[in-house]
């Protein structure tokens, strides 16, 4: 490694300046006088977007592995999957002289309307930190550096380049920087991009709590950085939050004001070197891995296949598949001959080679015949003619199979969805068909779900095949054939309508802000919470063979947080095939001071086995298994109790429960202050010390005030109410001034004497 002090102390203030602004729209400027070297950048995350001419933002990349897309991947669960992707990437990253990846995305899915949704991994940050931190360690472990984007709370594509994320700090740790924290923590990308928006009033690009307290000082984030493209307005006030490279390049204007703003002292030299460092360190670590050779096409678009056949989720099935003995398949949707396998925008990969859904699923039908019909057209508008064609086809056949794709005027990275549906004409094209032909099956290609009460009902299977990457077409055959055995599994709730979903009366915002009034509860912890029943719920997925969970135990009854325990449980595969089964494990905390979702996903494992065999699955959980954020600590919290560890097959499918017990071993700092109620008094230990001896004086006094007469009214006093239902619930101080003539100090004199005794308590 360079001595990166000794060349920053050589380096010019402009030279400084510049290093801190792209000099192209994917490439650092090179400082060819001290040994400094460009590094280039390349979208991502599912492929390697490799521009050409560093100059052009999009024309004619260079042919590259397209694999899937981050809701097919996720679906996988499985992380040394996503690794082996990761690593793939790193090699055609270095075949196509890329030294960093911009990707994975860890944003939440807030909605499902998010137009980028397929580009995220989950609405549950424990999988998608998992999944994002494991892409990363795979990519990097090639000497390739990644982009952990979109830093944070980029949930919509509405007014992304300006909107403020209007976000309360406990949903925003717990949720929303949750997947971030994990992935920084556990991989270390070397860059980080921020995103667009605001967050609570502040720009992304400018927010120093996020960018420099969070992110670097408190996560211990070592690398760059970056901008989103196009993120930055204000250039020096960036600097000062933490934003280390500002993207895309050259922008001649940006550097002098920069200079500008050293030499008049609005700007600290200081934090400029502090940029340049991070921009330096990671320019050296990319030229350590020279750029060379060429990557394996066969076996990437072999390794897209294989995710693609592990991430597809049966949804649905009565049983028609998988397809045997049809003599006669109908082949109906035109994404059937048009492969729908990627998004719209800036993730969009030019393939290799791409496979064509009814040429893989013919070259799997054996002796059958297999027929086509469009179905429906590229735009929007309705052809009755299509659907009766497909009808005629689909009546004469054994069963038909329809290839249903959300087209891109629904969505894509740059605008959001307006509903859950698919077009009219699909909708009425699957109707149609299922009249007809009892053994329909659909298959969807789309990044994010999509409403089905209208059709569901009258087909006998669904497939989930996502936006399955270039290889996807083929594992829809295999999938459909029995040739793989499906196991992936949901990581986002499919809601049965658009208004049952959690941020729906809080979407897309407006006058410049969105609230993201349902705090926590994103995706099933909403559902759970509302009681509202969905399509298909997270972690859900069929399989052809079925599984039991026995014997289920914790290695420990009763724990202290900081030990953690282990989960195990015994799988067994009781079908007569081959199959995979993903083992998911809850908490549910029985009591917390603050409000909590029922249950939180804390661990998953994938587990393989043949008909007849068991295994047993272990899962470890930390201390964040059990802890919260706590805004008034302002740190995760543990609290001694009880919780419940749910072992399931999914968010709605819980197959065994145990309960441990929960020693905290935490002493937390005391947060009770002038503005304290009763109750918080009470619930504080020390508080209760103190202040509990003269709650019963102080009740009676109330008691009395208000006519309480135990022998006249009950708890009922003279105005018809329990007063002490309200009196608990109000700070002491308020309650004690309605004693005020009866104390021998002024209610401001009593509590702040009681505070200074609860703080002088050990
Ligand atoms: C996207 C980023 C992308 C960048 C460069 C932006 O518009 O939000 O995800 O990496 O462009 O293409």
């Amino acid at each position: 490694m360079k001595d990166i002090q000794s060349i920053i102390a050589q380096m010019t203030l402009e030279e400084k300046a510049a290093l801190s602004i792209g000099a192209s729209a994917w490439s650092t400027t090179p400082i060819e006088r001290l040994g400094v070297p460009e590094m280039i950048v390349s979208d991502g995350p599912h492929g390697v977007r490799r521009v050409p001419d560093v100059h052009a933002m999009a024309l004619g990349s260079l042919p590259a592995t397209c694999f899937p897309t981050a809701s097919c991947t996720a679906s996988t669960w499985d992380v040394d999957l996503i690794h082996k992707m990761g690593e793939a990437l790193g090699e055609e990253c270095i075949a196509l002289n890329v030294d960093v990846l911009l990707g994975p995305g860890a944003n939440m899915k807030r909605s499902p309307l998010g137009g980028r949704n397929f580009e995220y991994f989950s609405e549950d940050p424990y999988l998608a930190g998992e999944m994002a931190a494991h892409f990363i360690n795979g990519v990097q472990s090639k000497g390739v550096g990644t982009s952990l984007k979109h830093y944070a709370a980029n949930n919509q594509e509405f007014q992304r380049f300006s909107i403020s994320a209007e976000v309360d700090e406990r949903a925003l740790r717990e949720i929303y920087l949750s997947a971030f924290e994990k992935a920084v923590k556990q991989a270390q990308p070397w860059t980080v991009m921020c995103s667009y928006n605001k967050l609570n009033g502040t720009f992304a690009s400018e927010h120093h709590q996020l960018l420099t307290e969070i992110l670097k000082d408190e996560w211990g984030f070592e690398g760059l950085v970056v901008s989103d493209w196009g993120a930055v307005r204000n250039r020096v006030a960036a600097l000062k939050g933490g934003l280390d490279w500002e993207m895309p390049g050259p922008q001649e204007r940006r550097v002098k004001e920069v200079v500008e703003a050293v030499r008049s002292g609005q700007l600290d030299e200081a934090i400029l070197n502090e940029s340049v460092r991070r921009i330096l360190r990671i320019v050296f670590k990319a030229r350590e891995t020279p750029k060379t050779g060429n990557f394996d096409v066969d076996a990437h678009h072999e390794l897209a296949h294989h995710i693609a056949a592990e991430g597809m989720v049966l949804l649905k099935n009565n049983g028609l598949l998988p397809l045997k003995g049809q003599h006669h398949i109908a082949v109906i949707g035109r994404a059937a001959e048009n492969a729908h396998f990627q998004g719209g925008g800036s993730s969009h990969i030019n393939p290799t080679r791409v496979a064509v859904p009814f040429k893989e699923l013919q070259a799997q039908a054996a002796n059958a015949e297999l027929t086509y019909a469009e179905g429906y057209p590229t735009d929007n508008s309705f052809r009755q003619e299509m659907i009766d064609q497909a009808v005629t086809l689909s009546k004469s056949a054994d069963v038909a199979v329809l290839y249903i794709a959300l087209p891109t005027f629904k969505e894509s990275e740059g605008y959001d969805r307006t509903d859950l549906d698919l077009t009219d004409q699909q909708v009425a094209l699957i109707k149609a068909v299922a009249k007809v032909q009892p053994n329909t099956v659909v298959v969807l290609n789309n990044g994010a779900p999509v409403a089905m009460s209208a059709w569901i009902d009258d087909v006998a299977a669904v497939l989930e095949g996502w936006m399955m990457g270039q290889a996807g077409g083929i594992a829809i055959a295999d999938v459909l054939f029995g040739k793989v055995n499906p196991c992936g599994k949901l990581a986002e709730t499919f809601p049965q309508k658009l208004s049952d979903t959690p941020s729906h009366i809080n979407w897309p915002g407006e006058a410049g802000k969105v609230h993201y009034g349902e705090g926590l509860f994103i995706g099933y912890r909403y559902y759970d919470a509302k009681e509202i029943p969905v399509l298909f719920p997270f972690g859900h997925g069929l399989s052809y063979t079925t599984f039991e969970y026995s014997n289920a135990k914790v290695s420990t009854q009763s724990f202290k947080d900081t030990d953690g325990l282990t989960v195990s449980v015994d799988v067994t595969n009781t079908g007569k095939i081959a199959g995979k089964e993903i083992v998911q494990v809850y908490v549910h905390d029985q009591k917390s001071t603050l409000v909590r979702p029922q249950k939180e996903l804390k661990g998953f494992a994938k587990v393989a086995l043949q008909p007849g065999e068991t295994k047993t699955v272990s899962i470890q959980l930390d201390f964040r298994a059990f802890a919260f954020y706590h805004p008034e600590y302002k740190q995760w919290i543990t609290e001694d109790g009880d919780f419940d560890i749910l072992i399931a097959a999914s968010a709605a499918d819980i197959r065994q429960s145990m309960t441990v017990t929960l020693q905290s071993t935490l002493s937390l700092p005391c947060v009770l202050d002038v503005e304290s109620t009763v109750r918080e008094w009470l619930a504080d230990p020390r508080g209760k010390a103190v202040f509990g001896p003269y709650y019963a004086q102080m009740e009676a006094e109330a008691r009395k005030m208000f006519g309480g007469d135990e022998e006249r009214y009950g708890n009922e006093g003279a105005i018809g109410m329990d007063i002490m239902e309200m009196f608990n619930d109000m700070p002491l101080f308020s309650v004690l001034m309605f004693q005020a003539a009866s104390l021998p100090a002024h209610p401001e004199e009593i509590v702040s004497g009681m505070l200074q005794q609860v703080h002088n308590m050990p």
